[in-house]
This record gives structure tokens, sequence and C-alpha cells, in this order.
């Protein structure tokens, strides 16, 4: 018989060799594990959650809720439910995790580092689908907030204690918006763009009630549009109009 060629134990070692790769995941890129490290000091997410405590690298399985890629970038924070979150976000820092995809941190504590205003990022969040801050402390929503998540698919700002914050023209970034939740925040001049199938062909599901939502549904609001679900009920004011909905299919 002939003898045994040496390539499966060139295999073998090359397999060996790729374990720790399999095992570990890639440790955390420098400034995502520095912006981790301030958001889970200002959020009160080291206290709570032990964030940072007993690993400084958050991609190493140690930080609850977080979730990273292969190239040891930060892609998925999931902190919501009552986490016990008290404190606040700090727009640059948020800022520096260009590869996050969802953030979650509904139902906590939090507010705006600037006059309790949800964050206004310095730069944009490109990858950025899904945003919930729903039951928090925000306060407001600046001019330009909107601007800076232009993958947008989905976002819950529902029960923030906010006062007649407006949704200004930036929201017009978000352009492949699936889902858009704004109830119970006094909303009160009616966003008439949101119907509008040109800005917002994917939108489908569209929530603005128990809002102080006032005066007349324009004529022709979501015609056309792929919204299947409505919700505009509940307002403190009186909001009158007519939605005349065609959708294509
Ligand atoms: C976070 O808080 C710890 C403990 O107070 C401190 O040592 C550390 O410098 C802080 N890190 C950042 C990035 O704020
Ligand atoms: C509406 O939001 C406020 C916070 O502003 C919250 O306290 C209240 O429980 C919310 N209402 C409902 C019905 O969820």
């Amino acid at each position: 018989m002939a003898g045994r060629t040496p390539i499966p134990v060139l295999a073998v070692l090359v397999v060996l060799g790729a374990l720790p790769w399999i095992i570990a995941a890639a440790p955390a890129n420098p400034d995502d594990a520095a912006a981790m490290q301030s958001i889970a000091n200002t959020t009160g997410a080291a206290r709570s959650l032990g964030w940072g405590v007993k690993s400084a690298d958050p991609c190493d399985g140690a930080w609850a809720g977080v979730s990273c890629d292969s190239a040891g970038r930060v892609t998925s924070i999931r902190a919501a439910s009552r986490s016990g979150l008290v404190g606040w976000l700090h727009a640059p820092d948020l800022s520096k995790l260009t590869f996050l995809v969802e953030l979650d941190l509904g139902f906590n504590s939090l507010t705006g580092q600037t006059g309790g205003d949800l964050p206004l990022l310095p730069a944009p969040l490109q990858h950025l689908r899904a945003l919930d801050l729903r039951s928090n402390r925000f306060l407001d929503v600046p001019d330009g907030f909107f601007a800076a998540f232009p993958a947008l698919e989905t976002i819950n700002l529902d029960d923030n204690p906010m006062v007649g914050p407006k949704l200004r023209q930036d929201l017009l970034t978000c352009s492949r918006l699936r889902s858009f939740s704004a109830n119970n925040i006094s909303l009160s001049p009616f966003p008439d763009y949101l119907g509008s199938t040109a800005a917002f062909p994917a939108l489908e599901s569209l929530s603005l009630a128990r809002n102080a939502l006032h005066g007349a549904i324009p004529a022709g609001f979501g015609s056309n549009s792929n919204i299947k679900f409505l919700d505009v009920g509940g307002q403190s004011s009186i909001l009158t109009g007519r939605i005349d909905h065609s959708s294509p299919a």
C-alpha cells in the first residue's frame, strides 16, 4: 500500500490553527470599545448591566445585549425593557459606532444631554436600520435628528414626555422607512408628508395615536401608498379629514 499523503495532517493543522478564531470573536475595534465604555458610563449600563466591569471589550460576550460582527465592530445594542438605564445618550459616542445596525433602548429612563433632546449626531450612522427609544425621558426632537439615519427602516419614539415636538423635513432623509411610531409624544402639527409615496415608498405602518394632532388631514393623504396600518386615534384635540387609501395591490 502506498504511503499516506501528508495532506490530511496539514489539513488538521490548518483546522486547529483556525480554532481560536472560531471560538473567540475578534476583539472590539478600539474606537467602538472607547465609545461603548463611555455609553456604559453615561447611561448607567455599567452599573445596571455590568458593561465594562468584567471586561473592557464589548465584543467578548460579557456585555449583555451587545453584538459585534467578525471584525469587532458593534452592530447591535439591545438593552430595552427595564434594563434600569438612567442617564443620557451622548451623541458623539453614538456617532462613533459606525457599523451599528440596531439600537434598542426602550423602556428605560434615558434623556438627552442637551436640554433632554434626542441625540443630534455629529456624523450619520449609515447602517442603522432599527431605532427604538420608546418609554424614556426624551423631551424634544432636535432639528436634524433624522438626518443621522439614512438607512432607517423602523423607529419607535412612543411615550416620551415631549411637549409639542416637531417632525421636520430632515425626516425625508429616512426614505427607506417601513414603520414609524410616535404615539403619545404631544405631537401637534400633522406630519402630512408621511403620506407621500414618493418620499416614503416602503412605509407600511404609521402610528401617531394619543397625540395632539389637530386640524384636517390633507386631502389625498396616503393615496397610492403602501400603508397597511395607520393609527391616528385618541387625539387630545380634533383631527378631521379623510384618508384616501388605495393600495396599488
Ligand atoms: C467610565 O467610568 C469609569 C469609572 O468611573 C472611569 O474609570 C472611566 O474612565 C470612564 N470611562 C469613560 C470612557 O468615560
Ligand atoms: C404617555 O407618555 C407618558 C410620558 O410622557 C407616560 O407617563 C404615560 O404613561 C404614557 N401614556 C400611555 C397611555 O402609555
